[in-house]
């Protein structure tokens, strides 16, 4: 039987990422935009997940390692703001990839604006699907979709992407091939929170022989109280 997110029953996460969705949609039929994040000017195309209504974009941006000359693979690139981020602050290839045509164009879109694009590849692609099977990163960042709804929760609209993982299965998919796509000794960080689901995030990692540690969190007071928590997990291989 599938559900619609009207009739999921109420826990804190899944009402404020309504809530957000609902304030996305209000402006999905409006033309292209600019919002301010990181004090640079940023597009953001309807359709695609903006952080003009939340703090986590701007938070995990200035948070992450972007290693000088190095590689920095964004999952999920959403406007790209952070992928843009990782050219500016000198990371000499950059990979953005989304599975929502529009977080793609919006992403090159951000790119030119900020003069990296000699530097920043966005595609179009499910996880790492369209990308070449040898391609590997110091930094793989994925800041998910990480309220869990059960499986068979209905997918309805691009936007819902950004926001919702039915039984984790996207999750599951990235853990179990992200450890594939590091350089020896990179980094895989996942952008999360409390109202994630940590149990299950847990789950997945002893599954597929990863360490899970908390790099930095905060908490903010928004719709509900969250807590963002920025994650890396370590393949099993690289621990001491
Ligand atoms: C929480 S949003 C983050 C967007 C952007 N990184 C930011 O921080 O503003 C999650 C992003 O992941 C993308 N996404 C969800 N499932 C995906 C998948 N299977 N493959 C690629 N991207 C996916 C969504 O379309 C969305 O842009």
């Amino acid at each position: 039987m599938s559900m619609s997110d009207e009739q999921m029953s109420d826990d804190p996460g899944m009402e404020r990422s309504r809530e957000l969705l609902r304030r996305h949609q209000e402006h999905t039929t409006r033309r292209p935009r600019t919002f301010t994040a990181l004090r640079k000017e940023w597009d953001v195309f309807p359709g695609v997940f903006s952080p003009e209504f939340t703090p986590v974009t701007a938070m995990f941006t200035a948070w992450l390692p972007y290693p000088p000359g190095g590689s920095f693979l964004e999952v999920g690139c959403g406007t790209g703001v952070t992928a843009v981020w990782a050219a500016l602050r000198g990371c000499r290839r950059v990979v953005a990839v989304d599975i929502n045509r529009a977080a793609v164009e919006n992403t090159r879109a951000n790119a030119r604006r900020h003069g990296v694009a000699d530097r920043l590849t966005a595609v179009h692609s499910d996880l790492f699907a369209a990308l070449p099977p040898d391609a590997a990163f110091d930094v793989v960042f994925w800041n998910s979709n990480y309220v869990e709804p059960p499986a068979g929760f209905p997918l309805d609209t691009m936007l819902h992407h950004a926001f919702f993982d039915p039984g984790y299965a996207a999750h599951q998919r990235f853990l179990a091939e992200a450890p594939t796509r590091l350089t020896p000794g990179g980094r895989l960080l996942l952008g999360f929170s409390d109202v994630g689901n940590h149990e299950h995030l847990r789950e997945l990692c002893d599954t597929y022989g990863l360490t899970l540690s908390t790099l930095r969190s905060e908490v903010r007071e928004l719709h509900t109280t969250v807590e963002f928590q920025l994650l890396e997990l370590t393949p099993a291989r690289r621990r001491r």
